[in-house]
């Protein structure tokens, strides 16, 4: 079957997409199924993703502490982070797993820690790190419009 673009939840286009170009990104027989990849463009690391509904383009950036979810692990829509055990849905744009540091989450509601272990919370002592962490927003994914042309997936990036 040819690779073609999932479609995304409606108001959660990035910023400056919509005004943006096509942009060539990767061959999309390098992307099979279930895979991820990291491509760079300018300023912009973004996170190829080919779930089950098709190919996703959004910022290779966790959507809680930023850190690379290409290195994560990818199970149908879900992805998960590296860093502090959040799972995000590519989806939906929303969070299925709070990190554990906890935090604030979309809708700005407040989330405990947890530990992966069903144990106690690893907690700071209060101070500003203890205060960070609970006023760490996790946001929704944002995405940028994609399509796949002579193989080759393009997404509209904003103009530098
Ligand atoms: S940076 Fe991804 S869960 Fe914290």
């Amino acid at each position: 079957m040819r690779p073609s673009p999932a479609p995304y939840p409606a108001g959660l286009t990035a910023p400056g997409a919509t005004a943006g170009t096509w942009v060539g990104l990767l061959d999309a027989a390098e992307l099979p199924q279930g895979s991820m990849r990291r491509v760079t463009r300018g300023e912009l690391d973004l996170l190829l993703a080919h779930i089950p509904a098709g190919i996703i383009v959004t910022d290779d950036r966790c959507p809680h502490m930023s850190a690379p979810l290409s290195i994560g692990t990818l199970e149908g829509c879900v992805v998960a982070c590296p860093l502090h055990e959040g799972r995000f849905d590519l989806c939906s744009g929303d969070p299925v797993r709070m990190p554990t540091t906890g935090g604030l989450d979309p809708d700005g509601i407040y989330q405990p820690a947890w530990s992966p272990s069903g144990g106690g919370p690893k907690l700071d002592p209060p101070g500003k790190k203890a205060e960070a962490r609970r006023l760490t927003r996790v946001r929704r994914f944002r995405y940028y419009p994609a399509r796949v042309v002579d193989g080759v997936v393009e997404a509209t990036l904003p103009r530098p």
